[in-house]
């Protein structure tokens, strides 16, 4: 199949990317948008910041613009992010109360997931909660502060409730290495999870990497969180420099893993990126296609 999309889907998986509400109406953006992908990131429309930048204030209209066109173009959508602790507006960050931060989380999640019910793939439940480095353990946050270990417990289980059809995962960057502190404690949140009935159905490897693409481990990686019991996802792929064997090795390891079900690149072209001048995505600034483009494909 000659799309990214279509290539993938031959293997029942998908090829996603990031999109910002305000670059739909551009149509180099649009044409590569719907000829190549067939999921769906909104890069900052559904982060907290923006909806909920006041308590019980909600705003959709920026990521309802992304769910639209979505809907329009028969791609699914996976949401990011409900429980974070960046773009998280003050109002919450100051909160020290523990059962008023307890019903902000629920609420937030309730309220967000509900707006959406039945047309989100994935959550994002939880975002980066773990802690960079050789602690293994949860960063510091107002909700680790406040509200303790629990909260991403917490978090899953209104997330279930709130609704039920959508897969639940938990995402963050560097756990592709699997001798990391900060992998293996993932792991054993994962592990522990599954063993006390803790509903989580999938685990998000954003893949940011650099040059050298994924690391020697990265399918290793994948295998160990997928025989947990979980579906892998590699969610915000970007690579500095882009080189066609670093992409070409980050899909393959996709590719080799049953349960990893999709890869998501972290926006289309290069001037689309976060990551200014490293180049890191399949579309130069022109939309045109990329060597790494072409050994994406070529291993799908
Ligand atoms: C980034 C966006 O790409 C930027 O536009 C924004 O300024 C900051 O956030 N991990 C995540 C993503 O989960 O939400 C981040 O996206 C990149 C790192």
């Amino acid at each position: 199949s000659g799309t990214l999309g279509a290539a993938a889907a031959d293997s029942g998986r998908y090829f996603g990317t990031a999109v910002a509400a305000g670059k739909l109406g551009n149509s180099t953006y649009s044409t590569i948008l719907d000829r190549e992908f067939n999921m769906i990131t909104p890069e900052n429309e559904m982060k907290w910041d923006t909806t909920e930048p006041s308590r019980g204030n909600f705003n959709f209209g920026p990521a309802d613009q992304i769910v639209s066109h979505a809907t329009a173009h028969g791609q699914r959508m996976r949401g990011h992010t409900l429980v974070w602790h960046s773009q998280l507006p003050g109002w919450v960050s100051s909160i020290g109360d523990a059962a008023t931060l307890r019903s902000v989380m629920n609420n937030h999640i309730t309220t967000e997931m509900n707006h959406y019910k039945g047309k989100i793939y994935a959550w994002d439940v939880v975002n980066e909660a773990f802690a960079d480095g050789g602690s293994g353990q949860h960063r510091s946050s107002v909700f680790q502060n406040v509200l303790g270990n629990g909260f991403i417990e917490e978090a899953f289980r209104t997330a279930r409730a709130t609704d039920p059809s959508a897969k639940l995962c938990y995402n963050d960057y560097n756990i592709e290495n699997w001798t990391d502190a900060k992998t293996q404690g993932v792991y054993n949140m994962v592990k522990d999870f599954k063993a006390r009935g803790v509903p989580i159905d999938c685990v998000g490897l954003q893949s940011h990497f650099g040059a050298g693409g994924p690391p020697a481990s990265f399918q290793t990686t994948l295998s160990n969180f997928a025989a947990l019991g979980v579906d892998v996802q590699i969610t915000e792929l970007d690579i500095a420099q882009a080189s066609a064997t670093a992409y070409g090795n980050t899909v393959r390891a996709c590719m080799s893993v049953a349960r990893c079900t999709g890869i998501t690149v972290w926006g289309i072209r290069d001037s689309d990126s976060w990551r200014t001048g490293e180049n890191p995505l399949l579309f130069d600034n022109n939309g045109n296609k990329k060597s790494a483009y072409d050994a994406s494909l070529s291993a799908l």
